[in-house]
């Protein structure tokens, strides 16, 4: 493997979503501090790194992806202080913090955004995408004009909140405007990035979650000059912070982690993923996930493009799964309990970096409603962690119902912290189990070979990690046969009986097991 933070073959993340995990102050939203007291649950359930979503200053009209200020932390969450506060407080447990960040735009709130406005030349004059007049808004571009008095359009890089900051292109297609992302301009604008990034690495942040990596240069087909930046970070982490990580959000690890120098990409919902075919594929309201019991589908297609992206990668970086994330559907929406325990089985065991979204540990579930802080459908997987069913707000805050940055699942049967510890077959129990697995045995981390073994039309997988750690799974609602003997399993959800030298795995079951291959 190429050299990597030495923390990372081992690292298993949590993401928290701040707003809606614990609030300590009683204000309705989540913070700092009440990060802080949730670490022991965190290291309790065996993760040993978290990745928090933007806690910068900002207007929140995405959620924090529309930053203010870079080098600030936004009230609501606590001061600067107290998030070097929660870095030490995890690094006394062992447990590393890497923060969000967003280099492909600001908030048009950002003081950046609002000089790069004037119609005098400074110093941010070019430091976001603008054409050269108000009345030259070629086709095809998201533009925005007469919304400043700077003659000229801005172009946008997600919402109408975030300006896009200006890396330049590599197809120029209109030089009268358009730049080339080797211009000193597009340099100074990633200079100031990778100020950002030594300003927290300095304060004890172990290294970033990368908003929207691929999509910096414009007109950047194959994503080669977007590529050639993030070389740059990867060289100036290498030289500097040797044990600090970039994940990035760019969805194929071959360019991401090959040509763009990335520790890790993560796999996410897209169609003909991994994520996406073993747990979120329904269309028209027929459910195909591969954990879905009644899908019967072969893993062979579900795993595709994640063992070709594996393979591509080997010895340069880490692929990362994830359970679910602050963008997507929650993972408890299309899958039952049983479902949503197997695909754990496969998260917590397949090679590279793991990343479990907050709550789904227990299963939390997806609430649709009406859109808060840019969220839209996204808003129902970002209520908040529900913790104990005896507590007001479940234990989340002691604000009043109405003061809540949403609301609590507030039905009889809510997935709850208090509960599942006590149960030990609860979701949480078993992802605890399967964390303890991987930390106690090389073959369940990121190294460690893979190998597919057996994968039938009719559902069941088997692979093999390292030398013969087995993880074998049926996640139909039929009894299946799998080749292989099993003498005495490390895990089980579910259940298998011995049959004539192999094995008959009961419907939902996933075994972990020593493969005796003679
Ligand atoms: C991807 C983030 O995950 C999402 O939440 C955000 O809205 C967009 N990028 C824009 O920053």
């Amino acid at each position: 493997m190429k050299k990597m933070p030495s923390w990372l073959k081992t690292a298993n993340f949590y993401e928290i979503y701040p707003q809606s995990f614990c609030d300590s102050d009683g204000d309705g939203i989540g913070d700092f501090n009440g990060i802080i007291s949730k670490l022991d649950y965190i290291k309790e359930l065996g993760f040993n790194a978290l990745w928090l979503n933007p806690c910068y200053l900002s207007p929140f009209m995405d959620a924090g992806y529309d930053v203010a200020d870079y080098y600030k932390v936004a009230p609501r969450y606590g001061t600067n202080e107290d998030l070097y506060r929660l870095f030490d407080e995890a690094h006394f447990r062992g447990m590393r913090v890497i923060l969000d960040l967003v280099p492909g735009h600001t908030s048009d709130e950002c003081e950046w955004f609002k000089q790069s406005c004037l119609p005098e030349h400074n110093k941010y004059t070019d430091r976001y995408i603008w054409t050269d007049c108000v009345w030259n808004r070629p086709q095809g571009y998201p533009l925005v004009a007469g919304n400043a008095d700077r003659d000229g359009c801005y172009m946008l890089n997600f919402f109408l909140c975030q300006p896009a900051l200006n890396y330049g292109f590599n197809a120029i297609t209109h030089p009268e405007w358009q730049i080339s992302y080797t211009d000193e301009r597009v340099r100074a604008t990633f200079d100031e990035m990778l100020n950002v990034m030594r300003f927290w690495l300095d304060r004890g942040c172990d290294g970033f979650r990368v908003d929207m990596a691929d999509s910096l240069v414009k007109n950047d087909d194959d994503k080669s000059a977007t590529a050639s930046l993030w070389r740059r970070a990867r060289a100036m982490l290498d030289g500097e912070y040797p044990e600090a990580m970039l994940v990035s959000e760019w969805c194929n690890a071959p360019r991401a982690i090959n040509m763009a120098g990335f520790h890790c990409d993560f796999v996410l919902d897209h169609h003909g993923k991994l994520v996406y075919n073993a747990t979120r594929n329904v269309k028209d309201g027929v459910n195909n996930s591969y954990f879905c019991k009644t899908a019967h589908v072969s893993a062979k297609e579900t795993m595709r493009i994640y063992l070709d992206e594996l393979c591509q990668t080997k010895d340069n970086g880490y692929v990362s799964v994830i359970s679910g994330n602050h963008d997507e559907i929650r993972l408890s929406n299309a899958l039952d309990e049983r479902g949503v325990k197997l695909y754990f089985t496969m998260l917590l065991t397949l090679p590279g970096v793991p990343f479990t979204y907050y709550g789904d540990e227990i299963g939390m579930r997806y609430l649709s409603q009406t859109s808060k802080e840019g969220g839209f459908q996204r808003t129902g997987s970002r209520t908040p962690m529900q913790w104990d069913d005896k507590a007001a707000n479940l234990g989340f805050s002691d604000a009043c119902r109405d003061k809540l940055y949403l609301d609590v699942d507030r039905s009889a049967d809510a997935p709850c912290v208090s509960r599942q510890l006590t149960d030990p077959s609860s979701i949480l129990n078993i992802v605890k189990a399967l964390n303890k697995l991987r930390a106690e045995n090389d073959e369940l981390q990121a190294d460690a070979e893979l190998d597919v073994i057996y994968c039938s039309d009719d559902g069941v997988l088997c692979y093999v990690r390292g030398a013969d750690m087995a993880v074998a799974f049926n996640p139909t609602d039929e009894e299946r046969s799998l080749p292989y003997a099993i003498n005495g399993a490390l895990f089980t959800v579910g259940g298998y009986l011995p049959k004539d030298g192999a094995t008959l795995l009961k419907p939902q079951t996933a075994v972990i097991f020593r493969l005796n291959r003679r």
